[in-house]
């Protein structure tokens, strides 16, 4: 079946007896923090539970202990076209290669993180699940996948796994005494069965309260309506490119960042693409319709909570089954690749339009998806700007099946914020894409177009911190008299020492395309000169071809100037991904 989304269900049952001693391991593969956040809260709700659970971060596991693990609880996002976060990737392919061992003692269960608007949507706790079944592992518990609001899904997944394993504990031990581990489980057990009042208060003599036993993985993000106090278009007339400048206040919010995170916007959708939705589903805009319980007019529901602009796998899905009559639907849903051919560029309207169906208000709810926050690298440093936040927003506007698409997020900032207006914003921590804890350390920046965002941040830190350390930027973008992104900026940190280098790849300039990578390979000697003497390398803007293509560039000088082979360039590069210090922040 189309990546059903919840595996198929646990081979066996679970031994209680046997399983009562043995030991737990939450083991982690995380890009940003959030596969870690949730292995400490799961490990925090075990605890709970009177388990004894073990955290580990992929990133330093050695695979051969896989093969003494007991339980395993593994919690991994997933990258851009289903590949595994770097600090995953030594284990998963030795997992996924022909070294792996049998694993017939494991009990495991998987989380898997993702976010939908991919195709390879959790691909990579996919990969783990299936492979440790392969190997003869047994699930405690089927594997859960989350969508980019991963809190409730992570944490029903976190308590049913172990609810089962502290009901075992308390099985396997039902006589020792109160003060245990063990009798907190069998509490804890009791109380999520439903138990009697009386039942608990067996525990309550004990030294020890049975904790009230909160959800295990928590959202703690504080959400605030941030006002808008400027925006400036970037790029000159005449450009290709259509990039904002946007500064928020979080004076009073309480909302506090760091260099290298995130901020998270929440758009609304444009008036226009609402009223063609209304159109294109022949509904009423006033027609009613429930959300999670709550009633709301079409309009508002289409306006503020459903996403318009962007069809996921799940959403086809929903639609093909109202629309059985359209075999086009079906075959989009066979594979990977039909999928994608035919999501390209696509929305809800051209759906609606090209294979219309009768559906109510309520059935078009049903279908759609939440309108999810959008991401941005925030590109102010707070010691520079206290009590502001500032984005680097790209506008993405194209033609699509004839009709003019917006993105939804980038156009809501550029088109429908103005001065004054509010944006709901939270910040979305990227715990790992952070400026070297010693600030004596040098950094080189590669950021091209709108992955300069965060190095304007880490410049304007380490300036206004006096860091020693130096500073150097690669930069790229079509055009130097348009698109020189906070060109004064730059050329101020050079005056002052705040960076030391800066090089500029302006692609349309000339006949022949020069991209930042092409910078790099000129300047191989002194980029391989300050890796050795231990600079951390960043790079932030676009996946799919400028990060491998800079990537490929590293590989080169490191094999061209250590004067070592290709396997030698791979490990040392490898090398630096394991220490974290080779960042990416892509998308
Ligand atoms: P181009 O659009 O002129 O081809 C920011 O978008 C800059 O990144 C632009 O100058 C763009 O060039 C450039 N770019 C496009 N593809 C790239 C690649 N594979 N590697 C590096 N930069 C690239």
């Amino acid at each position: 079946s189309p990546a059903a989304a919840v595996a198929a269900p646990a081979a066996a049952q679970p031994t209680p007896a046997a399983a009562a001693p043995s030991r737990l391991t939450i083991l982690y593969g995380s890009q940003t923090g959030n596969s870690k956040k949730v292995a400490l809260q799961t490990a925090e709700a075990a605890r709970q539970r009177g388990l004894e659970p073990t955290v580990r971060d992929m990133n330093d596991y050695p695979t051969r202990a896989l093969a003494s693990e007991q339980q395993l609880l593994v919690i991994t996002s997933t990258q851009g076209e289903g590949e595994p976060p770097i600090a995953a990737e030594d284990l998963h392919q030795f997992l996924l290669g022909p070294r792996a061992p049998k694993l017939p003692a494991l009990r495991y269960s998987v989380l898997a993180l993702g976010d939908k608007s991919y195709l390879q949507f959790c691909q990579t706790g996919i990969e783990f699940d299936e492979r440790l079944a392969a190997l003869g592992a047994q699930r405690l518990a089927d594997r859960v996948e989350c969508d980019v609001e991963f809190q409730e899904s992570a944490a029903q997944w976190a308590d049913r796994v172990l609810d089962v394993l502290a009901q075992e504990v308390a099985t396997a031990a039902p006589e020792v005494g109160p003060s245990t581990g063990a009798a907190l489980a069998q509490a804890a057990a009791v109380s999520l069965n439903g138990g009697s009042q009386a039942d608990l208060s067996v525990f309550r003599v004990t030294s020890s309260p049975v904790p009230a036993l909160k959800p295990a993985v928590q959202h703690e993000d504080v959400q605030f309506d941030a006002p808008l106090l400027e925006k400036i278009q970037l790029n000159g007339r005449g450009s290709a490119k259509e990039t904002y400048h946007l500064e928020f206040s979080l004076e009073g919010s309480g909302l506090q960042y760091e260099p290298g995170d995130a901020l998270m916007v929440q758009p609304t959708n444009r008036p226009e693409l609402v009223a063609d939705v209304v159109k294109a589903a022949r509904l009423d805009a006033t027609a009613p319709v429930q959300l999670k319980g709550v009633e709301l007019n079409l309009t508002t529901a289409l306006t503020e909570h459903l996403e318009l602009s962007v069809l996921t796998r799940d959403v086809l899905e929903r639609y093909a089954a109202l629309a059985p009559q359209y075999s086009e639907l079906r075959e989009a849903l066979l594979g990977t690749t039909q999928l994608q051919a035919f999501l390209y560029g696509r929305d809800i309207v051209d759906l609606l339009t090209q294979f219309p169906i009768d559906l109510s208000a309520q059935h078009l709810a049903a279908v759609l998806r939440p309108l999810p926050a959008r991401a941005y690298s925030i590109a102010s440093s707070p010691l520079a700007h206290p009590d502001e936040v500032h984005l680097t927003v790209g506008a993405v506007r194209y033609e699509a099946h004839g009709r003019q698409k917006h993105g939804a997020c980038s156009v809501y900032q550029a088109d429908h914020l103005a001065i004054g207006d509010t944006a709901r914003v939270w910040v979305d921590r990227n715990e790992y894409f952070k400026l070297p804890q010693n600030p004596a350390t040098d950094i080189i920046m590669v950021g091209p177009g709108t992955g300069v965002a965060p190095f304007r941040s880490f410049v304007a830190e380490r300036a206004e911190s006096g860091a020693p350390g130096r500073n150097w930027l690669f930069f790229g973008n079509p055009e130097f008299t348009t698109d020189f992104l906070y060109q004064t900026e730059w050329q101020q940190h050079l005056k002052q020492g705040s960076l030391a280098r800066l090089d500029l790849a302006f692609s349309r300039d000339q006949a022949e395309k020069i991209y930042v990578q092409h910078r790099l390979l000129e300047q191989a000697p002194q980029v391989f000169k300050w890796l050795e003497d231990g600079a951390y390398f960043y790079v932030c803007g676009d996946k799919t071809r400028m990060a491998a293509d800079v990537r490929k560039a590293l590989l080169t000088i490191i094999e061209q100037q250590s004067g070592q082979d290709a396997d030698y360039a791979a490990d040392y590069l490898k090398q630096l991904k394991k220490s974290r210090r080779y960042l990416e922040d892509v998308y």
